[in-house]
């Protein structure tokens, strides 16, 4: 069975893998939250510094808890994009070297395709077709997942993300960095109807829009001090969660109907909110694949599995391939050779 050691460090997470099949043999991830909490979210330079630090050790830590050796490794994988250059440039030099001084093939792994597989750690049965919720810091995507590696994108955000709309609401709530757990946690606790929110619907029935909800929290929040009236934040964070996770079980749905498809796999950090779980979960005429809780947010095991895959097809990539900050999932053919 083919065995991936990965790398993933597109943004604050510096994390090392190794998975078998679909089977995680060790799993180390080294956060950067506590430096970033003291600037309110990831400056870029700091990113790529702290993951220069921590690399060395969080390998070393893996093959550790493995306790496998290099001669059970059957390939080196490593996220190339998208992300911050700087902090993706660290985790491929890494990669790079690990992978020529072993002499093991190397699979640059897209960050986003990294995710969709984190389902693939939670149900080892999961197959394509199937539909993914991609629910990230930096993406918010309805993907046709036709078969492995074969993506159409059907849906996408006008704006925000929906992290990044979790993560400005925090702030202005004052719940800190990041905002997503502490708004999903403080949400249990309020009334979801105590405010109306715009869902933010578009022109395309696929599309999401969250600028306009988080300019609304953001007035009330504003409404609420200047008037020195005091605001629940439960209520508003309940309200908010509300409003985020209907407007993308309506998409979902739709876009199941659209596809005749029966599963839809939620993947990247926010599918670790206890909302969107109960929601979609609790759908009774399709299926909602979430991945296990310690890979929603950025790891490395979801970079390996998807370089199981990868590598079981054939696909290499060459030492010269370049990191980008920015590239469609739709186009990750064009990271092998
Ligand atoms: O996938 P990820 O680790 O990084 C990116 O690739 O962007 O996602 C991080 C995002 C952050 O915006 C964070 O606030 C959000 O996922 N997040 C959550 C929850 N846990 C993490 N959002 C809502 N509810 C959660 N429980
Ligand atoms: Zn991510």
């Amino acid at each position: 069975m083919t065995t991936i050691f990965a790398i993933e460090t597109s943004c604050d997470e510096s994390a090392a893998a190794i998975v078998r099949g679909r089977t995680v043999v060790a799993s180390i991830i080294a956060s950067q939250i506590d430096v970033h909490r003291l600037t309110g979210g990831v400056v870029p330079e700091v990113a790529s510094r702290e993951h220069l630090q921590a690399l060395g050790g969080v390998i070393a830590a893996c093959f550790g808890e493995g306790g496998l050796g290099w001669a059970d490794i059957d390939a080196v994988a490593f996220t190339c994009a998208p992300g911050l250059v700087g902090s993706l440039l660290m985790g491929s030099m890494a990669a790079k070297t690990l992978a020529l001084v072993h002499a093991r093939p190397l699979v640059g792994i897209h960050h986003l395709e990294g995710h969709i597989y984190s389902a693939f750690l939670s149900d080892p049965a999961l197959e394509p077709p199937f539909l993914c919720l991609l629910v990230s810091g930096g993406h918010t995507s309805l993907v046709v997942v036709e078969a492995h590696g074969r993506y159409r994108i059907l849906g996408r955000t006008r704006d925000d993300a929906v992290g990044e709309a979790y993560d400005k609401v925090a702030r202005v709530l004052g719940l800190g960095y990041p905002g997503g757990p502490a708004i999903d946690k403080l949400a249990q606790q309020g009334d979801p109807s105590a405010f109306a929110l715009p869902g933010g619907r578009v022109a395309s029935p696929f599309d999401t829009s969250f600028s306009g909800l988080k300019t609304a929290v953001l007035r009330l929040a504003e409404k609420h001090r200047l008037q020195s009236l005091p605001i629940d934040r439960a209520d508003l964070a309940a309200s908010f969660q509300r409003t985020v996770v209907e407007a993308l079980a309506e998409r979902v749905e739709l876009a199941l109907a659209h596809t005749g498809y029966d599963t839809v796999v939620v993947a990247g950090g926010v599918s670790a909110n206890r909302g969107l779980r109960e929601r979609l979960g609790q759908a009774g005429s399709y299926r909602a694949v979430f991945p296990p809780m310690r890979f929603c947010t950025d790891n490395a095991a979801m970079i390996a599995c998807a370089g199981v895959a990868r590598f079981a097809r054939g696909f290499r990539s060459s030492l010269d391939l370049p990191v980008q900050s920015r590239l469609s999932l739709e186009a990750c053919d064009s990271l092998y050779q």
